[in-house]
């Protein structure tokens, strides 16, 4: 069975994607990403499919293209924010090496901004980080074998700190 050597999970934002690039080349192994995943098959952005279908539909898809890069991948992988919502998409998870990126509130406004291509903060940003990180805190912990903070760091210190945390 093949299976990715670390998923990382946490909040939009928080760096997925640029630490995971930099954990897949020190690991020498090759980085992807569910979101690019779906926009790749879908052929349209992630925005434009909450639109068109609503956040229900995207989910559906999401947790398909989560199942298949968890039963093909044998490299780094990063989920979209949301897929730990998922109760099978956690059970699963529990055969893998999971670290979850977490920053707080604050870290999360100041980085993301008013970006209103995220759907989930296109109208208030701070009161919906903090709904979202209460509802979705737990969920991270409960998949993640370490977590690793991102407040204050660099890509490449939080890169170092989830290699140490292998
Ligand atoms: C989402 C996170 C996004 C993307 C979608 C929904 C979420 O992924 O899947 O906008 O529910 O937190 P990133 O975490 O890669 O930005």
């Amino acid at each position: 069975m093949t299976a990715p050597r670390v998923v990382l999970v946490g909040p939009m934002g928080v760096g997925k994607s640029t630490v995971g690039a930099l954990v897949a080349e020190r690991l020498g192994c090759v980085y992807r990403d569910t979101d690019d995943d779906i926009v790749a098959a879908q052929g349209r952005t992630i925005a434009d499919i909450f639109v068109d279908e609503g956040e229900p539909a995207f989910r559906a898809i999401e947790k398909q293209a989560v199942h298949k890069a968890l039963a093909e991948h044998e490299g780094v992988l990063a989920l979209g924010g949301g897929a730990i919502l998922d109760e099978d998409t956690r059970t699963l998870l529990a055969a893998h090496l999971v670290v979850y990126l977490s920053m707080d509130v604050e870290e999360a406004v100041k980085r993301t901004g008013l970006n209103t291509a995220r759907p989930l903060l296109a109208v208030n940003p701070r009161r919906q980080w903090r709904e979202l990180m209460d509802a979705r805190r737990h969920l991270y912990t409960e998949v993640a074998g370490a977590v690793v903070a991102t407040d204050g760091r660099t890509p490449e210190e939080v890169a170092q700190a989830v290699l140490d945390a292998l």
